[in-house]
């Protein structure tokens, strides 16, 4: 049972409804959908900010988080925002469940369903694992992030991020550089960023960039892929530093870290030529002096901690609206 009588003040109750039974990836959000979560999401960084930052919205709830992937922040980030919400919350890693065991996925997901899950949160190595635990449980099911696929709660506050600093971000220019090949984190971005308006350049090796990705932009050419760091920093508003995950990477795709940190590091000599006071970005974990010089990491025009900060803010409103589409 859910009781989201109390909502959270000030709430966006004349806002279209949520109507989404699961929150698989951002392809499938209208930008009024977008908009109702970054509303949401400014009204719970108000509840984060009071004295006692919680609200009892979600009291009554059950949210699982099963996570077959390792995490730091998105699960305790998804744990701190349920419980801020007055949830009950069970965490659950492959190896302390049946998984080990031979459990399969769908009779894992029906498991949790039967002890009462309302909402689940769950992260996979394999893409498309969300999809097929959504299709087997009435629960809602909110992807965590899977394989390469998708990261969806990533990009909306990697958004809500940028609307704070930029406000609206018609014609804004994102520039996401690294392994965009092996990255849930980008691809999410990419559909968010179009239905906000904005445009986005995808910037990195040419072996670590999925061609298939530039036609998302459609004729109007919104999504443009470069392998030369240089140009495409040119006008950026923000630029996004990804991490290479070498754990996904069949080897060969670099030829060294050092020619890769050469063409590809975001450091302050390559920031001068984006606008004065772009955005620097980071999905973390981070390899500093990797993807990202520390002084980039770390400088004033840095909104890497508050990524992190306003995930709880974000996720909060993704599990509310996803808990008051339930009670209808
Ligand atoms: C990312 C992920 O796991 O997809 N991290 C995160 O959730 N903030 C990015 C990464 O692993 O590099």
């Amino acid at each position: 049972m859910i009781d989201v009588q109390e909502r959270p003040a000030p709430g966006p109750a004349e806002a279209p409804a949520w109507r989404h039974k699961d929150l698989l990836d951002t392809d499938v959000l209208s930008r009024a959908d977008i908009d109702l979560v970054m509303e949401t999401a400014d009204a719970m960084l108000e509840v984060r900010s009071r004295p006692v930052a919680k609200v009892a919205t979600l009291r009554g709830a059950t949210v699982v988080t099963l996570f077959y992937e390792q995490s730091t922040r998105t699960r305790a980030s998804f744990e701190v925002a349920a419980k801020a919400m007055g949830a009950d919350v069970v965490n659950l890693t492959a190896s302390g469940s049946s998984v080990v065991k031979g459990e399969s996925l769908v009779d894992t997901v029906r498991t949790l369903e039967a002890i009462g899950a309302d909402l689940l949160v769950m992260r996979h190595d394999r893409s498309g694992a969300p999809y097929l635990a959504a299709k087997n449980t009435k629960a809602g099911v909110i992807n965590g992030g899977d394989g390469t696929h998708a990261h969806p709660t990533q990009a909306l506050l990697d958004l809500f991020t940028m609307r704070r600093h930029l406000g609206a971000l018609d014609g804004k220019k994102v520039v996401i550089v690294g392994d965009v090949l092996h990255s849930r984190v980008a691809r999410s971005n990419v559909w968010s960023l179009l239905a906000a308006g904005a445009n986005v350049t995808l910037c990195g090796p040419a072996t670590l960039l999925p061609r298939t990705l530039a036609s998302a932009g459609g004729e109007e050419g919104r999504v443009a892929l470069t392998a030369d760091l240089d140009r495409a920093l040119v006008d950026a508003d923000v630029v996004m530093a990804l991490r290479i995950q070498k754990e996904r990477q069949a080897t060969g795709l670099i030829p060294s870290l050092r020619e890769y940190i050469n063409g590809y590091q975001v450091n302050a000599t390559r920031l001068a030529r984006a606008k004065p006071g772009a955005l620097v970005m980071h999905p973390g974990p981070m390899n500093e002096g990797i993807e990202i010089s520390p002084e980039a990491a770390h400088g004033l025009a840095s909104v890497i901690e508050e990524q992190v900060a306003n995930g709880v803010a974000v996720r909060m409103a993704v599990l509310y609206l996803m808990a008051t589409a339930r009670t209808k």
